[in-house]
C-alpha cells in the first residue's frame, strides 16, 4: 500500500502554511503539484543541455534533441503506445483535442456526418466541436447521463449510431464527478458503424493506468501539468496510419521536409504536426514527471486514490444537506473527485472557508456546464485528490464542510 505521506517530502509546495495552516491541496484535478525530480530535470536541461532539437550538427544541439525524443518514447511507453511516432507533443489535452478537429475532422468529415459527444464532457471536448460543426454543417450530438446515477446513459447509445456518426468524443474520467467511463464497450459499438473515438484522457492519465492499444482508441489526448510535469506540454497520441494519412495544419520551421516557392512536403510522422522549436523543457519536465509515476506504480496510484474514495464516500453521505455529484457509492468506476452541493450555501462561500482553512479547493463551473444543467445546478464545489493526499486531509476537508455548515447556521 503507497503511504502519500512518504511522498509529500519530495514535494517543497506541500510544506507551505496558508492562513497559518498547513496547505492541504485538494485541486489536482486542476492541476497537480511538482515534484522536486521534475524541477530539477527541468533546470540541469536548461542549465547543461539547453539548444534547440533537431537543427544542429553540434554536441549540445544532439544532447537535447536526444533528451527530447526520449521524452516521447517515455510518453508512448506510458500510454503503451504502439510507437512512439504516434506521439505528438502539444501545449495540453485542449490543443490536443482541437488538433483533431482542425486536422483530421475537417479534412475527412463533410456536411450531414455527426460527431457524438457526451453530456459530461469538459467544455474542451466540446467547444472545439460545436466550431467545426458550425464550421462544415455537421451533426453535433450528445449521449445523456443518467444525472442522480453520475454515469453515461449508454442505453441510449445503440440509437445515436449510425453510417453517419464519423466520430465519438468521449472522456476517459470525467473532471466533474470524477466518473470512468466505459471504454471499451463504447468504442466497441462506436467502430461497429465505422466512427473514429477520440478519448480526452486529461483526468485518467495522472491517476489510473492507460493502454491505448487495448483501449483501441483512435485518439487519446492527456496534459502534462495534471500528472506532475510542467504546465504548456501535452499529448496527443493517434494510431500510426491515421497520422500518416492527415495533413498538418501549422506550417513552419521542422515540419517540412523540402520547400520551394510555390510548395513544401512533410517531415515524418509525428514531426509534421510539431511546427517550430517545440517546448523541448517541458518534455522533459513530462518525461521525469513519467519517471516518478512509473516508480509509484500506477496502479499503486489507483489503489491508494480507490482507499479514498472508500473513506470519504460514506463521510460526504452523512452531512445532512449534502448532495454529491457523480456516483454516490462506493465503486471502481469513480476516482477520487468529490464533487457537491450543499443546500444553501453557494460553492463560492464555501470556498472561503476551505480557505481560511488552507485548504486548496475549486468552486464554480468546472468547465463542464452541461453536465451542471442536468444536475440542474449553477456550480459545484470540487475536492480532488493525488496519491499525496492523505486520509488526515480527508478528514480536514470533511472538517470544513462541517464548520462552514456552523458558520452559515445550516
Ligand atoms: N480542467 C481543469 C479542471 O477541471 C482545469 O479544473
Amino acid at each position: 500500500m503507497l503511504d502519500p505521506k512518504k511522498y509529500q517530502k519530495d514535494f517543497p509546495i506541500l510544506a507551505r502554511r496558508i492562513n497559518g495552516k498547513k496547505l492541504v491541496y485538494l485541486d489536482n484535478a486542476a492541476t497537480s503539484q511538482k515534484p522536486l525530480t521534475v524541477v530539477r530535470a527541468m533546470e540541469d536541461f536548461l542549465l547543461k543541455h539547453n539548444a534547440n532539437v533537431h537543427r544542429g550538427i553540434y554536441a549540445l544541439s544532439e544532447e537535447a534533441t536526444a533528451l527530447y525524443e526520449n521524452a516521447r518514447k517515455s510518453a508512448a511507453k506510458f500510454i503503451n503506445a504502439g510507437s512512439e511516432s504516434e506521439i505528438i507533443f502539444t501545449r495540453n489535452a485542449t490543443e490536443s483535442i482541437n488538433l483533431v478537429a482542425l486536422t483530421w475532422a475537417r479534412q475527412n468529415l463533410k456536411a450531414g456526418d455527426e460527431i457524438l459527444t457526451t453530456e459530461m464532457e469538459h467544455h474542451s471536448n466540446i467547444v472545439p466541436w460545436q466550431i467545426l460543426a458550425k464550421e462544415r454543417g455537421l451533426e453535433l450530438k450528445f449521449l445523456p447521463t443518467l444525472p442522480e446515477k453520475g454515469i453515461l446513459d449508454l442505453n441510449k447509445l445503440p440509437n445515436l449510431l449510425s453510417s453517419k456518426l464519423k466520430l465519438v468524443c468521449v472522456g476517459h474520467m470525467s473532471n466533474l464527478l470524477g466518473t470512468v467511463n466505459p471504454l471499451v464497450e463504447i468504442i466497441g459499438q462506436a467502430h461497429q458503424v465505422g466512427a473514429k473515438v477520440l478519448v480526452d484522457g486529461c483526468q485518467a492519465a495522472p491517476h489510473l493506468p492507460v493502454d491505448v492499444q487495448k483501449l483501441n482508441a483512435d485518439f487519446y489526448a492527456f496534459s502534462g501539468h495534471k500528472m506532475l510535469g510542467p504546465t504548456g506540454i501535452g499529448v496527443l497520441w493517434a494510431k500510426q496510419e491515421i497520422l500518416e494519412a492527415t495533413e498538418p495544419i501549422l506550417g513552419g520551421g521542422d515540419m517540412i521536409k523540402n520547400v520551394t516557392q510555390t510548395e513544401a512536403t512533410w517531415n515524418a510522422v509525428p514531426w509534421k504536426f510539431e511546427a517550430g522549436t517545440p517546448n523541448v523543457v517541458g518534455a522533459i519536465g513530462l518525461a521525469a514527471a513519467i519517471d516518478y509515476l512509473n516508480d509509484l506504480g500506477m496502479k499503486n496510484i489507483w489503489q491508494h486514490e480507490q482507499k479514498l474514495v472508500e473513506y470519504v464516500i460514506p463521510k460526504l453521505k452523512a452531512i445532512a444537506g449534502l448532495n454529491i455529484f457523480g456516483i454516490s457509492e462506493v465503486s471502481k468506476n469513480r476516482g477520487a473527485i468529490f464533487s457537491f452541493w450543499l443546500d444553501g450555501l453557494h460553492p463560492h462561500d464555501l470556498a472561503s472557508i476551505f480557505d481560511e482553512a488552507g485548504i486548496a479547493i475549486r468552486a464554480g463551473h468546472m468547465c463542464a456546464q452541461p453536465m451542471l444543467s442536468a444536475l440542474g445546478k449553477p456550480a459545484a464545489t470540487r475536492a480532488s485528490f493525488y496519491f499525496y493526499n492523505t486520509l488526515a486531509e480527508a478528514d480536514a476537508f470533511l472538517d470544513a464542510i462541517e464548520k462552514a455548515k456552523k458558520v452559515f447556521k445550516l
